[in-house]
């Protein structure tokens, strides 16, 4: 609570995060998987002398430079500018522990865009074999780049040991680092798998190169799938038990029709990605010939979908809290919940001292990393006919407890008794709809 804040109205700040992450994960892991698909597809083709195959690789090189260099790094660095102004607290936390970690990142990844250039312009220029050794440094410096990333992001829903021994490889070897590494590493595989066969749906339809590629790809993308599946089911057996409970709450109540959603998007994933498998296998593996690429765009979506959802699960099941366990997402450490509960705001906050309106300060600074006032998880939808009073009856319950209802989805409130009335005056204030004929009426 040592940060200004940052108004984000109708998205709300958390999807700005959200957004940026979600086409960054998509193309890093796309990157991931390209960076082995090129090296080993062009071995295979020196191996067997298939110069159309080689030609294709050339042609499309560029278009990894791209992504890599331009829209991977873009969105990449713009994830950190982006948590470092809506979760600065935690962000400093993650800076402090993992420094080493995240200048190394940096060293693979500039290697890695490195060793594409060189990769890209070496096409005509360098020998094969040197081309090739190249193509290997490229498929590991990706790799290596999600082995050091994956540290630090599994660490922010599992901490494991850190939370006791505050130590670097206690926090990045976390009980969820393998399960999540070897997942991400089998979609990476397939979504490469998945743009060959994009790809090769643009060639002649009768092409040798087509139906090759189609088949070649689906190899990729099938067996890294169903793998994909198993390691998940792994993976959720590590998850927190708090977390756990927030989906299988949603499952045991499936008959009756009161699923959270939570549980709907893992249900959607799960169909997504045995569909897509079976799709893959009775299309471009089977009948490579009669698979178009309307099909094969629709197949790239649903990848995107799929994986864009998983992140976004990913997330919700580690609130209420940035750091699972040490800080809850609106930046207040857990081990200072105890102390300043009912202590007045303004003392543990340095930056609602500026603003004249405490409610409005207690509001943007414990409320609004999840909520906004009339957009993305409104208070206005939330809190709609409720007068001051009752706002305040609700305010006293999330200082609760063991006793409070809310505690598994949103962070204990700090405050004395009057910050606390003075949130519901502002929150009732703002909630209001608009008095009769004032914003309506338009004069002439
Ligand atoms: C860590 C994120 C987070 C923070 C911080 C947070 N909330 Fe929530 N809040 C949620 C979630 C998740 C729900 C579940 C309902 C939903 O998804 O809209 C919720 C639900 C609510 C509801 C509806 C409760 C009900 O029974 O229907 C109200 C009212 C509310 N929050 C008010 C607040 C207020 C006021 C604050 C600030 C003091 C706050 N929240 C802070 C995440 C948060």
């Amino acid at each position: 609570m040592n940060y200004p804040t940052w108004t984000i109205d109708v998205i709300g700040s958390g999807w700005v995060i959200g957004l940026i992450a979600i086409i960054h994960v998509f193309i890093s892991h796309f990157a991931v998987g390209a960076g082995l698909f090129l090296p080993v597809t062009e071995y295979f083709a020196r191996k067997h002398g298939r110069t159309d195959v080689l030609d294709f690789l050339h042609h499309h090189t560029r278009f990894f430079l791209v992504l890599t260099a331009v829209a991977g790094a873009t969105t990449g660095v713009g994830i950190w500018f982006a948590i470092s102004l809506v979760q600065p607290e935690a962000t400093a936390t993650l800076i402090r522990t993992f420094v080493f970690a995240w200048g190394m990142e940096w060293v693979v990844f500039l290697v890695e865009v490195a060793s594409l250039v060189f990769y890209y312009y070496g096409w005509e220029k360098m020998s094969p074999e040197l081309h090739q050794k190249i193509g290997w440094v490229y498929a590991a410096t990706a790799f290596l780049s999600l082995v050091i990333i994956n540290g630090i992001l599994t660490f922010m829903l599992t901490p494991g040991t850190w939370l006791v021994t505050r130590s670097f490889w206690g926090g990045f070897f976390n009980p969820t680092y393998w399960p999540s590494l070897i997942m991400r590493a089998f979609v990476a595989l397939s979504l490469a798998g998945l743009w060959g066969i994009y790809q090769g749906t643009k060639l002649d339809r009768d092409s040798f190169l087509r139906i090759w590629l189609l088949r070649y790809s689906s190899r990729w993308l099938i067996p890294s799938y169903m793998f994909a599946g198993f390691i998940l089911i792994w993976y959720l057996q590590v998850v927190p038990d708090p977390s756990m409970a927030a989906m299988t709450r949603g499952i045991a109540t499936a008959g009756v029709g009161n699923l959270s959603i939570l549980t709907r998007v893992a249900m959607l994933i799960g169909l997504f990605t045995v569909t897509i498998a079976l799709l893959v296998l009775f299309g471009p593996y089977l009948n490579p010939k009669d698979f178009t690429r309307a099909k094969a765009v629709a197949l790239l979506i649903a990848g995107f979908f799929v994986t864009g959802a998983t992140e976004w699960s990913r997330e919700v099941i580690r609130k209420p809290f940035a750091i699972r366990g040490f800080m809850y997402s609106n930046g207040l450490y857990l081990q200072d919940v105890g102390k300043k509960l009912n202590t007045p705001f303004i003392e543990n906050a340095r930056w609602a001292r500026l603003n004249p309106d405490i409610g409005e300060a207690m509001f943007k600074m414990q409320c609004m990393s999840c909520h906004t006032l009339h957009g993305y998880r409104s208070l206005a939808i939330s809190l709609a006919g409720r007068d001051a009073e009752s706002i305040y009856n609700f305010l006293v319950v999330l200082q609760k407890g063991s006793e409070n209802p809310y505690r598994d989805i949103m962070p204990p409130l700090l405050g004395a008794d009057a910050d606390l009335k003075a949130l519901a005056a502002y929150l009732s204030k703002e909630i209001a709809p608009p008095p009769s004929g004032g914003a309506a009426s338009v004069k002439p």
